[in-house]
């Protein structure tokens, strides 16, 4: 008996693995059984279409144009059923919406699904079992295209599987939100979260208020840069109609009554100081909030979601409701009279009281709300769904409460954050979700009740663009990890497998090549320093998040698939610049990491004497970057005798502050030098260069070594705007930590500066 069980795990365990050497579909369908026969898609196939829908003929069109445009195979659409070789849908009233199953064998592919959001779906699953030739923008070489046998059963794990996209901070255009909308939909993704308004800009069109986009769509940056942009009614309904073509749905999202900076910018009198505001170039919490004891602000929402819901036929409109700041309503006299009028004691009342006007608000034009897990602290209806970010507590809690509930806790699947080691990575906001981390993140946690499980309808990715300038890194930064998400809420958990999703992640990364996508390759990991130092040997380590191959060269070329691979650590005991970079099975590289390496002594310290302090001296005005520092315009030089760090800094105040003097280190070694100011010098060598680039995060580190004593620094701190928003988000000062300390590095103290 035991003999038999085991032979028959060894026959599934070998089945798994011949589902996993032969198909490649993302995400992966809940039951897939190979059938021993093939199809072949030839110049003779047809697709049997009889009776249908436009809509179901648009599917069938795409299809067959995509296999003619990359193969300039044409299968014949017909209304009649041949002998064989042909593709067939039957719809079958009783399945489920998103269901579909597919079947090919050696003389037809069956496709059944109820209608056509089904048919969508399993038409993207059979594309996936073609060549990713068919992908191809231009015609290639393709006279047959094999499919091979098989019988899939599929349907989604997860009923809102969504991406979001911040169009406020970084404006994105309509083809280019198109662009996204044509991936996810492939990748079976059904919600468009379109953040449309936030302090730093307002992105809809609304006909009865002209000023939300003329003034509120308009930001003057700190740089003097102008920078705007907004859709027209018509470019926002045809994003809806071009997304449900792919069937997406797609969910508007009208911040209140904070995150309302461009929105009061354009009609202060809704806003509790009724006074001329600027739409914001700084992200974070701001003060300005829309007036609660202002009947006007109420009918404004009437009017706006009136337009908005004519637009956007999502049953769900999205209202935000984090991160309001309270302190206008607190100091108000007319907030306060309300609250007492409404018998209500706090501040989050008077957020419920205004989440629940704008509730019923929308409920008469028919819609229901969803809101940031904020909205949870006010007293919220039933009907409200709850879309959890700050971690997963305010969705446990609001489905334990009865409410449905998205999962988007930011430190498991915000799409902003780092994927990697921040300190190698492209500039990111902060956070590290990689791409496993998407990947395995059960949007079910185990504190909701098991009564209350089915209240968590899915998850969502949220791509905030604060530090996403363009379209290339946002795209970096959404693939691959949004159709990581996507597997994770359609696939059935007991088929997940993060190492057989890397392994079909092969075909992803070419259908987005084809696309020209910027997605993100895994850099070699481990060593953080731009430039590395030694005084006898060094050995540095890498890895990388994905287990890929990484290749390198020591004589200045960049890697490519014939270089050196890396195999063990890397020990060296002369100077050398090395250059190492991952690879995609494909043989797509990534970005290369240039590291030098170089043999030195320890410098000599200071000798001369000194007084504790340093000095300082300033520049008012808007420096670009480093290239910018003027020659003359300084203030004379002022002793600061006990230096303390400071972190706050007026943005609305540009400025270029140098600071020079000596450090003390204690002991002669090899030292890790970390600064997030602009530039600095020590010993009159450029160590840390953050020319032209936001600070912050201690990323940007090296290494000197020093000899024990005192030794000459100067740090330039420049105030300014980069991309938009403030450039220094962090103290004025250094840092120099020994490099086998494997503590967390401490800025210079006080007590060992001198000038
Ligand atoms: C959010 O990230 N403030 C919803």
């Amino acid at each position: 008996m035991i003999k038999k069980y085991c032979f028959m795990m060894i026959m599934l365990v070998n089945s798994f693995n011949l589902f996993a050497q032969n198909f490649n579909i993302i995400p992966y369908p809940k039951s897939i059984e190979p059938v021993d026969a093939s199809f072949e898609i030839n110049k003779k196939t047809s697709f049997v279409m009889s009776k249908v829908d436009d809509n179901t003929k648009q599917i069938i069109k795409g299809f067959v144009n995509k296999i003619a445009k990359s193969t300039g195979i044409h299968i014949e659409v017909t209304p009649n059923k041949p002998k064989a070789n042909y593709i067939v849908i039957d719809f079958n009233p009783i399945m489920g919406e998103e269901e579909y199953r597919l079947k090919v064998d050696a003389e037809r592919i069956t496709i059944e699904s109820k209608g056509n959001h089904g048919l969508f779906y399993a038409m993207q699953t059979l594309q996936q079992l073609l060549p990713v030739s068919i992908e191809s923008p231009i015609l290639e070489n393709v006279s047959n295209l094999k499919v091979p046998g098989v019988s899939i059963v599929d349907e989604p794990n997860f009923s809102y599987r969504g991406i979001m996209i911040d169009a406020c901070r970084n404006f994105k255009s309509i083809d280019f939100i198109k662009r996204q909308l044509d991936i996810l939909a492939m990748y079976k993704i059904n919600r468009f979260h379109w953040h449309l308004t936030d302090d730093q800009g307002w992105r809809a069109e609304i006909k009865k208020y002209p000023l939300l986009t003329t003034v509120g769509g308009v930001r003057k940056n700190g740089d003097g840069i102008t920078s705007s942009g907004f859709y027209t009614q018509d470019e926002m309904r045809e994003v809806v109609r071009y997304a449900a073509e792919r069937f997406i749905t797609v969910v508007p999202e009208i911040e209140l009554p904070g995150h309302a900076t461009a929105a009061l910018a354009a009609y202060p009198e809704l806003s509790v100081l009724k006074k001329p505001i600027d739409v914001s170039y700084v992200w974070g919490n701001h003060i300005e909030v829309f007036d609660p004891s202002n009947e006007k602000t109420f009918e404004f929402f009437t009017d706006v979601f009136k337009e908005i819901c004519d637009i956007f036929p999502s049953e769900y409109i999205h209202i935000g409701g984090d991160e309001v700041n309270k302190t206008r309503w607190i100091n108000s006299e007319n907030c306060k009279r309300l609250m007492s009028e409404k018998g209500m004691n706090t501040p989050l009342e008077l957020h419920g009281y205004f989440v629940k006007r704008v509730e019923s608000i929308l409920s008469q034009f028919g819609r229901k709300v969803i809101g940031w897990d904020e909205i949870l602290e006010g007293d919220v209806n039933q009907t409200t769904t709850v879309m959890s970010w700050r971690g997963e507590k305010g969705g446990i809690e609001a489905a334990n409460l009865g409410h449905e509930v998205i999962m988007a806790p930011s430190n498991y699947i915000y799409l902003d954050r780092y994927q990697g080691d921040p300190t190698i990575e492209p500039m990111a906001l902060h956070g590290y979700n990689t791409l496993q981390r998407v990947y395995e993140y059960n949007p079910i946690p185990k504190d909701v009740a098991e009564d209350k499980k089915h209240l968590i309808i899915g998850a969502q990715g949220n791509m905030w663009t604060e530090y996403a300038f363009t379209d290339e890194i946002t795209e970096y930064r959404l693939y691959p990890r949004a159709i990581a998400l996507a597997e994770n809420l359609w696939t059935t958990p007991k088929n997940k497998s993060f190492d057989d999703f890397v392994r079909r992640l092969d075909r992803v990364h070419q259908v987005l090549d084809y696309r020209g996508v910027n997605y993100h390759i895994p850099l070699p990991e481990g060593p953080q320093h731009k430039k590395v130092v030694f005084v006898d040997d060094v050995t540095l380590t890498f890895t990388n998040t994905r287990k890929l191959k990484m290749l390198f060269t020591l004589d200045g070329t960049d890697p490519s698939a014939k270089s050196m691979v890396y195999k063990e650590p890397l020990k060296f005991s002369e100077t050398k610049t090395l250059k190492i970079a991952s690879m995609l099975p494909t043989g797509k590289m990534s970005p290369v990491r240039t590291i030098p390496i170089e043999k030195t002594k320890y410098a000599l310290p200071f000798e001369g004497p000194v007084t504790p302090g340093i000095q300082m001296e300033k520049a008012l005005g808007f420096f670009r970057d480093s290239t910018s520092y003027p020659k003359t315009g300084y203030t004379s030089k002022k002793i600061i005798p006990e230096f303390t760090p400071r972190k706050e800094f007026n943005w609305r105040m540009p400025s270029l502050e140098i600071y020079e003097g000596y450090f003390a280190v204690e002991e002669d070694g090899v030292y890790s030098v970390i600064c997030d100011q602009e530039l600095l010098y020590i010993n009159g060598q450029l160590v840390i260069d953050n020319n032209g680039v936001i600070r912050r995060a201690l990323r940007n580190r090296s290494q000197v070594a020093l000899a024990k004593g005192l030794h000459k620094f100067k740090l330039c701190m420049n105030n300014n705007v980069i991309g938009g928003f403030p450039a220094v988000w962090s103290e004025n000062t250094f840092y120099v930590n020994k490099v086998d300390d494997k503590g967390k590095p401490t800025a210079i103290a006080s007590d060992k500066l001198f000038h």
